[in-house]
């Protein structure tokens, strides 16, 4: 019988220390509520149920894209309590039911249907994810006797002895669904934090005769719960190794994988090498061949195949054409297209506009709400002012237009095929194909006169 699954996200997350729930404190760029239900669905389950407290509405937003049946717990006393919350959503459930915390996002589905068989051939009522760490601080402790599981007993009602025990409760369980729906009503709150404790359900069906199983995860990383920031660095970490290994071992290089991030949605091709310290976010797509320096971020971007982006560049929703070249130290902002071959280079900005075939923009320019057709060349300092203070303009570019250093082209404005513009121009007006545009004062060279200005100023030192 198909499992359901009952998922507790309605705590605030008291030691997060943080304005947002828990749940959607990201890793690896996704909520970790979504982790959970990702190994949830893993499952095939007959129904997933969602409790949520803190932040309802976020949350739900956060996990709108599943299909979840959403229970509010308005008071959050506690974890029996949370799934108590539940009991009319699974009044129609027939399997049994898995409950897990969305605090656990490196839960793998490997263990949860591992979880799952061991309950369904033990017979027991509830069997427990369980496993051994070096450091226990803050887990409920599992405690043992002949018989198998006899209870858990939280941090902050153990006693000392308790407290050295390094088998700890994973909170995620398989319940019979009697069982839970019965025991939730008789869970009692006297305990230290005055909570209604859900693991209490296993001392409960021990004096009932009943039988408790558990099932040891042999990686603790994987059950680890998020209960702090630091908690959450280390889940990041751990899920950075994970999906930096997968993407190693597709033919992706990572010289030196720690500091590498890349995002659950991104997709990189083979022989793509990325070097330390790189950010690859969002839905982002990489080719084949191509290079990441480090220090640079890429979100949200298609990236084709032999492209090189050098140190320190930022490209955030732009597409970038086969073999072009990035950076260092450019940022490409969204809406903007490189084309094959071209090179945008140091500390130039692309914003919101389309770079032709073999085009260059090498040194220190702004180009923003421009369409630069191919071959262009766009010297050192030129800078579109497609900004009159009220509204942006265009500036076009055809093809191999020679823009010299340190021009403004003031838009909207055309420069047609062929064009020059003359170096230090300020272009107002449309230019013809194949004019060379010219906007300076003209030059007058005064023979001698910086060394008589010099000589003065001896002159005047000496007196
Ligand atoms: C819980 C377990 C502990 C286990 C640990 C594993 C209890 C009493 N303790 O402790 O044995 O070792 O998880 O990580 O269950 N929640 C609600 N409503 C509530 C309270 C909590 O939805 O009223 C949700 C939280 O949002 C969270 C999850 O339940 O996702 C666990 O709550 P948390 O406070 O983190 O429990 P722990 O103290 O870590
Ligand atoms: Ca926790």
């Amino acid at each position: 019988m198909k499992p359901s699954v009952v998922i507790l996200s309605a705590g605030l997350g008291t030691r997060m220390k943080s304005g947002i729930a828990k749940a959607l404190h990201p890793v690896a760029g996704r909520p970790m509520v979504r982790h959970v239900l990702d190994a949830a669905a893993s499952l095939d389950p007959e129904k997933i149920i969602l409790v949520v407290g803190h932040q309802a509405e976020a949350v739900r937003k956060a996990v709108e894209q599943y299909h979840v049946e959403i229970v509010h717990q308005a008071e959050q006393l506690g974890t029996g309590h949370a799934v108590r919350q539940a009991k009319n959503a699974l009044s129609d459930v027939h399997g049994p039911v898995v409950v897990l915390c969305a605090d656990t996002p490196l839960l793998t589905a490997d263990t949860l249907s591992g979880l799952v068989s061991k309950h369904t051939t033990s017979g027991a009522v509830v069997t427990l994810l369980t496993a051994e760490i070096q450091d226990p601080f803050g887990y409920g402790r599992i405690l043992r006797d002949d018989h198998g599981v006899k209870a858990v007993v939280e941090e902050k009602d153990a006693t000392l002895e308790q407290k050295k025990i390094r088998e700890v409760n994973t909170g995620v369980y398989c319940f019979e669904k009697d069982f839970l729906l019965a025991s939730i009503d008789v869970i009692g709150n006297e305990n230290a934090q005055a909570e209604y404790y859900l693991p209490d359900a296993v001392a409960l069906a021990r004096e009932r005769g009943l039988i408790v199983s558990a099932f040891v995860c042999l990686d603790p990383d994987e059950v680890m719960g998020v209960n702090t920031r630091l908690d959450l660095s280390r889940a990041e970490e751990i899920m950075a190794e994970r999906i930096n290994k997968q993407w190693m071992l597709a033919g992706v290089s990572m010289p030196r994988p720690k500091g590498v991030f890349i995002g659950m949605d991104c997709v990189l091709a083979r022989d793509v090498t990325i070097y330390e310290n790189v950010r690859i976010e969002g839905r982002t797509e990489i080719g084949e061949g191509s290079t990441i320096y480090p220090g640079v971020r890429i979100s949200d971007s298609i990236i084709g195949r032999g492209v090189v982006v050098k140190d320190c560049s930022v490209i955030e929703g732009s597409t970038v054409l086969d073999n072009a070249s990035i950076g260092p130290f450019a940022h490409l902002r969204p809406g903007t297209v490189i084309g094959e071959r071209a090179k945008i280079g140091n500390f130039v900005e692309v914003k919101k506009s389309v770079i032709g075939e073999g085009s260059k923009a090498n040194h220190l320019a702004y180009i923003g709400d421009a369409d630069i057709g191919r071959g262009v060349n766009i010297g050192a300092g030129v800078i579109t002012c497609n900004y009159d203070g009220f509204e942006k303009h265009a500036t076009v570019i055809e093809d191999n237009v020679f823009v010299g250093s340190d021009s403004q082209l003031v838009a909207p404005v055309r420069i047609g095929k062929g064009a020059v513009v003359a170096a230090g121009a300020t272009i107002t007006k449309d230019v013809p194909p194949d004019a060379l545009a010219i906007s300076r004062a003209p030059q007058e060279n005064k023979e001698g006169l910086a060394e008589r200005r010099r000589k003065a100023k001896e002159k005047k030192r000496k007196a």
